[in-house]
């Protein structure tokens, strides 16, 4: 899970590539290069730049020589570890070929050994470099034809973009299993793995599909499809703006993206009034669900089984995508719901198809348009969240949340296990929700007064009860991926069957309460916790008294209806992470070794 992007046209095309690639740097980070064709002496020249860390560091010290053509890349390592030589972009033996590649290449082992005995030499431990060889090994003269010729021999999963020395008006991409847009402006052609790095170029996009090259130059782009016919699809406007992919004054995106939550939580709720009438007949007709999905959406679907089965009475399972393919069971008239914010998450896809291939109905759940697992999937719900940038997901996570209330409570609604009544008071509730949201933003300075103790800890406990076990699942991920603090999330009353042998005086414990069934239960565990003398910090409603007695630090949130309390509990909780992580000086929007969009399995 790399981020390549591409430029063509009039503008100095080093400036185009730093400037896209560095909002591709959520995709990985642990290395980056650019390849160019630049004028020298009468001569094309190809020119490569890589390094390992940071776009920024190396940007600085490139020499912009007027090229007009050029791909860079964002690598994060999966073949070789983060160095110079194994950035891309890689080269042909030559030097007048070079590709920056998305993906894995599954037969690369064979494929070198092969080209090795014709006499290429390889310079990286990469699986990446296996294509510029390819490349040349079938060019003679005709780039397109030696890409394609190239393609028929890779396995795996694979987005990559090419250029030739001697092709300097031209970029030849191809699209296997990996994302990939083409951008269009007038005189020039933008490439990338994702929108967001190019949306201070242009709006007008179209997505690539599985088998398709595409040849850009800067009179038009042409795209074929895997028999060699024309694809003529129909560009897509995306009306995200340039500024949601911008900080605008903020130190990270992700605290710019946690406050930008009540608007994200809000365009979640209208682009859900105008995609619930067309809701496909299935989703009402299932007799189970099963929720498929990774990481923070994996936290949202284990909400979302509370919620299915409340509101629609459908016994709901809820599966990492990743282990998905080993359960035999199939069951056909399950509705299966992959929620993937990128919609790019490779174990997710993997399960799309599976699940499409044991003949059940599936529903995917996304923020990105055109996203692969959007064309897998039978039907699509948008998130409408705008563009997440930081690595750690935070609006998408709330807006993934609401999705399930909606959809939870419109097929209950349907098939008659809810009134409409209580149906109504779903979507009020929701409202309420992003009023609290809106108010837990208001005032941060309690959770940063809590962040300051709970910096210098090295592991901590979140624990919650029914709806708000996810949310202290989904608590616990944002401090351990942003933070680096060692921690877990436990449903409250599994504590005493293990975990609680850990507590000591140092490692704190954070119980997420709301006003519920769950009321007293989450007491008596929050009085045992205390007990080992952990330092407990309580996510109680405002209004209540009761935790007071058991400690003295508490963070308050506003009361609302506790079916709703994951929202602004979870909006908390982000914060508390956040400025945790700020305290400890953390590289919070890439943390290490992490990716926003992971596209291997
Ligand atoms: C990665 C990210 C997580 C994310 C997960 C699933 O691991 O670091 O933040 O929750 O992928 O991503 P998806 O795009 O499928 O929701």
């Amino acid at each position: 899970m790399c981020g390549i992007v591409g430029y063509l046209g009039d503008r100095e095309a080093l400036e185009v590539l730093v400037d896209s690639l560095r909002r591709l740097e959520y995709r990985g980070y642990d290395s980056a290069g650019f390849a160019s064709i630049v004028r020298s002496g009468g001569a094309n020249d190809l020119e490569v730049r890589k390094a390992p860390g940071y776009i920024d560091a190396m940007a600085s010290e490139m020499e912009r020589k007027g090229a007009r053509i050029g791909i860079g890349h964002t690598r994060w390592a999966t073949h070789g570890v983060p160095n110079q030589v194994n950035a891309h972009p890689h080269c042909s033996c030559d030097g007048t070929i070079a590709v920056a590649h998305n993906g894995i290449i599954d037969n690369h082992t064979t494929l070198k050994d092969e080209l090795a005995s014709k006499g290429h030499e390889f310079r990286s431990q990469t699986d990446s470099e296996v294509i510029p060889h390819l490349i040349e090994e079938y060019y003679d003269g005709d780039l397109e034809e030696a890409v394609a010729r190239a393609v028929e021999r890779l396995e795996g999963s694979f987005a990559f973009l090419a250029i030739h020395r001697d092709h300097p008006d031209r970029i030849v991409c191809y699209r296997e299993k990996s994302p990939l847009v083409l951008g269009k402006g007038a005189g020039e052609g933008f490439i990338a793995s994702d929108v967001t790095a190019l949306l201070s170029y242009t709006n007008s996009f179209l997505y690539m599909e599985d088998g398709e090259t595409a040849v850009v130059k800067a009179d038009g782009i042409s795209v074929r499809n895997r028999d060699g016919d024309h694809v003529d699809r129909t560009w897509k406007l995306v009306d995200w703006r340039p500024e949601d992919a911008e900080k605008s004054g903020f130190k990270h995106f992700m605290i710019k993206e946690i406050h930008e939550q009540p608007r994200s939580m809000h365009q979640t709720l209208a682009g859900w009034m105008s995609d619930e009438d067309a809701l496909p007949p299935r989703l009402v007709r299932a007799r189970t669900i099963k929720i498929v999905s990774c990481g923070t959406s994996y936290h949202a679907g284990l909400l979302g089984k509370y919620l299915f089965e409340r509101y629609a009475g459908i016994p709901t399972t809820v599966e990492m995508a990743s282990e998905y393919r080993y359960a035999d069971r199939t069951e056909e008239d399950s509705l299966v719901i992959l929620i993937s914010q990128s919609g790019e998450t490779a174990d997710t896809i993997a399960a799309a198809r599976e699940a499409k291939r044991r003949g059940m109905f599936t529903l995917a759940v996304t923020n990105v348009l055109g996203s692969t697992i959007s064309r897998e999937a039978d039907h699509t719900l948008y998130l409408r969240s705008g563009p997440e940038i930081g690595v750690a997901a935070s609006k998408t996570f709330t807006s993934q949340v609401m999705m399930m209330y909606l959809l939870s409570s419109t097929i209950g609604h349907r098939t008659g296990h809810i009134g409409r009544d209580e149906f109504r008071k779903v979507k009020d509730g929701l409202r309420s929700a992003i009023r609290a949201v809106e108010k837990v933003l208001g005032d941060t300075e309690a959770v940063k007064a809590q962040a300051e103790w709970l910096s210098s800890a090295h592991h901590a406990f979140f624990l919650g009860r029914y709806i708000n076990f996810p949310a202290a699942l989904e608590a616990s991920l944002k401090m351990k991926e942003i933070s680096y603090i060692h921690s877990e999330g436990y449903p409250a009353g599994e504590l005493k069957h293990g975990p609680l042998a850990l507590l000591q005086k140092d490692t704190p414990v954070i119980a997420l309460i709301s006003d519920d069934h769950t009321y007293s239960k989450m007491l008596g565990n929050i009085g045992e916790c205390a007990a080992r003398s952990s330092p407990v910090l309580v996510v109680a409603p405002e209004g209540d008294s009761e935790v007071s007695r058991y400690t003295d630090r508490i963070l308050r949130y506003p009361w609302i209806d506790p079916m709703f309390s994951p929202l602004a509990i979870s909006v908390t909780m982000q914060l508390l992470a956040y400025y945790v992580a700020d305290l400890r000086g953390c590289s919070i929007d890439k943390p290490r070794n992490l990716a926003k969009s992971v596209t291997v399995e």
